[in-house]
């Protein structure tokens, strides 16, 4: 597995390895309702913020490497606008799982989707995955959307698999094979 990764480049985002620095961007867009609603977080405090940050900061060190947390990076502003990851499930079963997150002034303009096609690319191309993953809310529209997008599989419902603040919540499972996204890179 990669142990440092350079610049992932999109059209109009890059993403790169997270950073002690990007802790006021980070609990920036954490903190806001909007963005945490549909997250599996706890809590959606600067302490959990800086628990993420840190948790992506010891996975860059870990050998072998099982997780990869990016900055997603404006590239017209060079402005950290949310982030990204991948968390290898099995390695002999080549599955890993994908999320991302976004400030909200920037949603709605494809780059969720910019950023979610990059981490398949990195995902298949780099890590040499089979299989990744992603798992959404139902009310979570936006993602639910980007995972069709990126030509994901819709695989079914996991009723009450969460419980958040006092409430079951249902979880959707998404899928893509390599060959899937390979036709799909392709056509
Ligand atoms: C999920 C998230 C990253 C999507 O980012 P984004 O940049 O807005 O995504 P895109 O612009 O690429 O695509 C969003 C799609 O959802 C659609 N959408 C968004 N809100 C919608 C709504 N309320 N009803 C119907 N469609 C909606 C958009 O129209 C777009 O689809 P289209 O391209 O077919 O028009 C962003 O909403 C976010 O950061 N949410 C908070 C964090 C989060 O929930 N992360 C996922 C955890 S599983």
């Amino acid at each position: 597995m990669r142990s440092v990764v350079e610049l992932l480049h999109g059209d109009r985002i890059s993403l790169r390895e997270l950073a002690a620095d990007d802790f006021d961007a980070v609990v920036e867009y954490s903190v806001d309702e909007a963005v945490a609603r549909y997250q599996d977080w706890q809590s959606h405090t600067a302490e959990a913020a800086k628990d993420f940050l840190d948790r992506a900061i010891a996975a860059a060190q870990q050998s072998p490497r099982r997780a990869y947390g990016f900055a997603v990076v404006e590239r017209a502003t060079s402005l950290v606008i949310g982030d990204a990851w991948v968390g290898i499930d099995s390695v002999p079963n080549r599955r890993a799982e994908i999320g991302y997150t976004l400030r909200r002034d920037r949603w709605n303009r494809g780059l969720g989707t910019e950023a979610a096609r990059l981490l398949l690319a990195f995902g298949f191309d780099e890590l040499a995955m089979h299989r990744i993953e992603a798992t959404t809310r139902p009310e979570n529209v936006a993602s639910t959307r980007v995972l069709e997008k990126i030509g994901m599989s819709y695989e079914g419902r996991l009723r009450d698999h969460l419980l958040v603040d006092g409430a079951w919540r249902d979880w959707l499972v998404y899928s893509i094979l390599e060959q899937e996204w390979r036709a799909r890179s392709d056509a």
